[in-house]
């Protein structure tokens, strides 16, 4: 596999988020998120911090070092998030001077450097001021998100052209909002239902707002994506297999794209009671120039009638004997194809695709950059997403997941995604040898 087999304009990047990376969140007039919220009210929520969560790559100051790691390796593009909190420390209204100042240097410094910024609005650090007005519980959140895109698109749009919405709609309200394993830690199927309705109506509304904002934008958002199998071809798992991706994926997409909520869901949405306010379905959709899909593992999917709702269930990777990585996901990096494969099939109007994450969580020592199970992952889903693109999938770029080690949400330090290894005390970068794959590879300096 080479380069040239994607063709010139393919977009070759890597990808970091704000609170993952930036650390130093007691400067320059950061509000605070809900994760010091979420954390502060437990510490054991998240897990392998050796001391402070939120120190991880500090990025905030470091950032010409991840950069000059970026055009080393050969990538062109960058995909990071804005944090809310800098830019609006009480989510709303008054704009810190500093939070803008600060994402106008570095967008800057990379732009000087040939590197193309690609923006996600929010990646998870919602302002806690917002929480406590009811966070994306309340159909509220929608406006001010708008607010955000507006000063995001007047300050920066400018020089960036690309953006995406949301991270990850789907994880973000499961997690945070049905699992309660990610902030803000609440817990209930209806919660969920609100958080997950609002999610969908702010990614248009986002996006509405950035198109008027930056009239030359090139604007998508981003969606989670399991590959979900069935446990045999029996029907009845099957079945279990497609309402789990109707709730899990489809949910989240199709409404951007006009279909509404899928059948499945919409039944259950409806036999739970809940309406959707008149116009929400025209709402839901935008004209989205782009998709953004990341996809890093498969899920096996049994029925399971006893189950309510979903009456399915997820066999984990650990009961299947199967190679895994510090998640406890299933080692399958063919995920990423199929994926990109099945979304092409299913969706003949779907707008151009980039893979706007893709890697794995390995357990690495600090020192021993030799990390060969990655470059194996990397070179095989590589590989997978270009037999989808020869089969007709039109995928336009790719982001490695992720340029740095680095807080790993509610797992903490454990599971290392980084090309780039952190010593989380120095706060020095050492080159692993996936970045000199990529380098090789991508034909780097
Ligand atoms: C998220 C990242 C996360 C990665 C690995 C995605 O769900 O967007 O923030 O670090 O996957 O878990």
């Amino acid at each position: 596999m080479r380069r040239e087999d994607f063709g010139k304009g393919f977009v070759w990047g890597s990808a970091v988020s704000s609170l993952q990376t930036e650390g130093f969140i007691q400067e320059g007039g950061r509000g605070k998120s809900i994760w010091e919220h979420f954390y502060d009210e437990d510490p054991k929520r998240i897990q392998h911090t050796h001391g402070d969560p939120f120190r991880a790559c500090g990025s905030y100051r470091l950032y010409p070092h991840d950069i000059a790691m970026l055009t080393g390796a050969g990538f062109g593009h960058y995909r990071f998030s804005l944090s809310w909190p800098r830019i609006m420390p009480s989510g709303s209204k008054y704009l810190n001077k500093r939070g803008l100042a600060y994402y106008n240097v570095m967008i800057d410094h990379m732009l000087a450097r040939g590197i193309t910024p690609w923006v996600t609005l929010y990646h998870w650090d919602l302002p806690q001021a917002l929480q406590e007005k009811g966070g994306w519980q309340k159909r509220d959140i929608i406006h001010r998100l708008e607010e955000f895109a507006y000063v995001a698109g007047r300050y920066f749009g400018d020089r960036v052209k690309n953006w995406m919405v949301l991270n990850e709609p789907s994880v973000f309200t499961g997690a945070g909002y049905l699992l309660g394993i990610h902030a803000p830690g609440v817990r209930g199927l209806d919660p969920f239902l609100h958080a997950a309705h609002h999610a969908v109506l702010a990614q248009a509304a986002g996006a509405r707002v950035l198109r008027e904002t930056v009239p030359d934008a090139h604007i998508g958002t981003t969606f989670s994506w399991t590959h979900f199998e069935p446990l045999s071809q029996a029907s009845y798992h099957r079945k279990a297999a497609d309402r789990l991706d109707a709730l899990i994926n489809r949910y989240f997409l199709e409404p951007a794209l006009g279909m509404g909520y899928p059948d499945e869901a919409a039944r259950i949405l409806h036999r739970l009671g809940h309406q959707l306010a008149p116009y929400d379905n025209r709402l839901m959709a935008f004209d989205f120039d782009f998709i953004g899909i990341q996809a890093y593992t498969r899920q096996i999917a049994a029925a399971a009638p006893w189950q309510p709702v979903i009456r399915s269930r997820i066999i984990p990777a650990e009961k299947r004997k199967v190679p895994l990585t510090a998640m406890q996901w299933e080692d399958h990096p063919e995920a990423l194809g199929k994926t990109l494969l099945a979304l092409h099939l299913r969706y003949p109007q779907l707008p151009p695709v980039y893979v706007t994450e893709n890697g794995i969580g390995l357990e690495e020592v600090p020192g021993d950059l030799n990390d060969s199970r990655r470059i194996a992952y990397y070179s095989k889903a590589i590989e997978s997403m270009h037999r989808a693109m020869r089969e007709g999938a039109n995928v336009q770029g790719y982001f490695a997941w992720s340029l740095l080690d680095n807080l790993e949400w509610a797992e903490g330090y454990k599971p290392k995604f980084g090309l780039v290894q952190v010593d989380f005390n120095s706060l020095e970068r050492r080159p692993k040898q996936s970045w000199h794959w990529f380098r090789e590879f991508l034909g780097g300096a």
